[in-house]
């Protein structure tokens, strides 16, 4: 299997699959992926090498996972992406990336935002545990996710346009999303940094808990996910995310579709008469 634990090592990432989450000792085997960025000493900068790593457990995740949590090693959960690979020098061991003017440049970016994308399907549930600072591509990582618990002390920054970058790792449509356009335009050309309270109060974050509570709120709420039927989760996920593109009358006729395949996957076809 590709998933080698040294490969994810070389990318930063550490990838833990539970049988069970400690609130619940009667989830099933294998239902919770824990992916770790791990680079404490370096605040969990982000390299292509990661993004590509992180791509890669989406791709292969075993089917009975249905939460993943994305969380940070040490105090930061990301510090966004490593500053060396702008430099001469470059980040060691990591691909130089191709010049913006080039042909291939809008594919390398994709194959940085697969990375992220893949925390959406429908089929699993994707958590950001954040404590301390969310920057830049650490940032649009947790905004990636489902659901944001956010440490007292987390603090959320779009740092790219201070760096003359737009954001480009797909954080700016949940952000607008959750936010409003205003606040999202205000939010990235001042680059400024939000706490936690003010992420609670804008839905960016789900749960806001002492720094210490971290692991515990997000097991609990981890435990509470996998209480509903699977196939009832991943409908109800399907459905909801239509939601924002739909008019009300196009969303009804998606429950009404939705609810019919539902019941029809769980019941099997009407017997012929
Ligand atoms: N890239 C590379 N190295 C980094 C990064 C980064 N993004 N962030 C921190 N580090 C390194 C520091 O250079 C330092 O290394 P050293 O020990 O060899 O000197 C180490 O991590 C610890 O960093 P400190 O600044 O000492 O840690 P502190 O806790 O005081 O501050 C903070 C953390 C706020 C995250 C600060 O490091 C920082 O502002 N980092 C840069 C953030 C940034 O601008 N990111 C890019 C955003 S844009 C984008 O992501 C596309």
């Amino acid at each position: 299997m590709a998933l080698e634990t040294a490969d994810l090592e070389l990318a930063g990432l550490r990838l833990d699959i539970a049988g069970q989450v400690e609130a619940d000792a009667t989830a099933p085997a294998g239902s919770v992926a824990t992916v770790t960025l791990s680079r404490p000493r370096r605040r969990n900068a982000m390299t292509p090498g990661m993004w590509r790593g992180l791509a890669r457990i989406g791709g292969e995740l075993p089917p009975q996972v249905r939460v993943v949590v994305i969380t940070g090693e040490g105090p930061s959960f990301s510090a966004g992406i490593d500053l060396r690979l702008f430099s001469a020098e470059g980040a060691p061991g990591e691909e130089t990336p191709p010049d913006p003017r080039s042909a291939g440049f809008d594919e390398w970016i994709a194959g940085c935002q697969a990375g992220y994308t893949w925390l959406r399907r429908p089929d699993i549930v994707s958590i950001a545990a954040v404590r301390g600072h969310a920057i830049g591509a650490g940032f649009q990582l947790a905004l990636a996710c489902d659901l944001r618990v956010l440490a007292e002390d987390a603090k959320l920054c779009m740092k790219e346009p201070a760096l003359g970058l737009v954001p480009d790792l797909t954080g700016t449509k949940p952000l607008v999303d959750i936010v409003g356009l205003p606040r999202a335009l205000e939010m990235c050309l001042t680059a400024r940094t939000v706490d936690a309270a003010e992420a609670a109060r804008l839905g960016l974050a789900e749960i806001v808990v002492p720094t210490s509570d971290l692991h515990a709120a997000v097991a609990d709420l981890t435990a509470a996910l996998l209480a509903t039927d699977p196939a009832t989760a991943r409908a109800t996920k399907r459905l909801l995310s239509l939601a924002p593109g739909h008019t009300l009358a196009e969303q009804a006729a998606a429950e009404r579709r939705m609810q019919s395949e539902l019941q029809t996957e769980r019941l099997g076809p009407l017997p012929p008469r």
